[in-house]
């Protein structure tokens, strides 16, 4: 049974992410970075027959919560094959850079883009040790640059500059933690996926997807299991232009 651990999984997409792949089999490490919070939602996937999960807690701003995660994983397994770095934060408004909240950005940052890091390098080496490893990280269409300078393209541009600009870097992490694998010889894929606009609690459930239509990329993503297909930044149906 493949292994995988998806942060800030105890609601929204993480949640229905983690359901789908433990249907498909996988044992799930459904990070939460509160504990109760990650038991009820192990309750509610063991109420829908699943019981190929466990919660790990896991607050990816904070490296020693990190830390500990990763130890309490390895006394329970040899091997990891799959990190989903989901947990996300939309952050405060406003988010315009001529005026917003340096303080609210670097929030932001800590959970999205560092938050990520740190949880990637804790975990490589439990990554290194499966037959073929992925890392995903979950963006957003808003940190692709290429869309932003679209021309004609209505953006609300300044509405989502700190959240926006924090997947710009997730991108870039995709895209050169990659690479730095690939030429070191070690074969871990590393690609970022949008789920699309979808109802959660990140924007009060505005988004025009549901959870199971927004889990569907990174799932579709996670099963695919062609390991030359990395650095590359995916949405449902297709790929999107940095
Ligand atoms: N919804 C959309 O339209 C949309 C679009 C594009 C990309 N995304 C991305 O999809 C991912 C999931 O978002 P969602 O829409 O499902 O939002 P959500 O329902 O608000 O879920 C976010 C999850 O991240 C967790 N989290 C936040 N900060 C954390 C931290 N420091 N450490 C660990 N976990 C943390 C939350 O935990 P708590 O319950 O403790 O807060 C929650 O489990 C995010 O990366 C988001 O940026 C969402």
């Amino acid at each position: 049974m493949k292994t995988v651990l998806i942060t800030g999984a105890n609601k929204g997409i993480g949640f229905e992410t983690a359901r789908q792949l433990a249907e498909l089999n996988y044992f799930v490490y459904l990070g939460s970075r509160n504990k109760e919070h990650g038991l009820e939602a192990i309750k509610k996937l063991n109420d829908m027959g699943i019981a190929n999960v466990e919660t790990i807690v896991i607050d990816v701003a904070d490296i020693n919560s990190v830390r500990h995660a990763r130890q309490e994983m390895e006394t329970k397994i040899n091997s990891l094959d799959l990190l989903i770095n989901n947990a996300g934060i939309a952050g405060d408004q406003p988010q315009d850079f001529a005026t917003g909240d340096v303080e609210n950005l670097r929030r932001v940052f800590d959970t999205n883009f560092f938050g990520a890091v740190q949880t990637t390098q804790e975990f490589l080496p439990l990554l290194k040790k499966s037959s073929q490893a992925a890392i995903i990280n979950v963006s957003s269409e808003v940190g692709s640059i290429a869309l932003r300078t679209e021309t004609g393209r209505n953006t609300n541009r300044d509405k989502y500059n700190a959240y926006g600009s924090s997947k710009t870097a997730l991108n870039a992490f995709t895209v050169m933690l990659a690479n730095e694998l690939h030429d070191t010889g070690i074969s871990i894929s590393v690609n970022s996926v949008t789920p699309g606009y979808t109802a959660t609690d990140l924007n009060q459930f505005q988004g025009a997807k549901t959870i199971e239509e927004g889990a569907r990329p990174i799932v579709k993503l996670a099963i695919q299991s062609d390991p030359g297909i990395t650095a590359k930044f995916f949405k449902d149906g297709g790929e999107v232009a940095w």
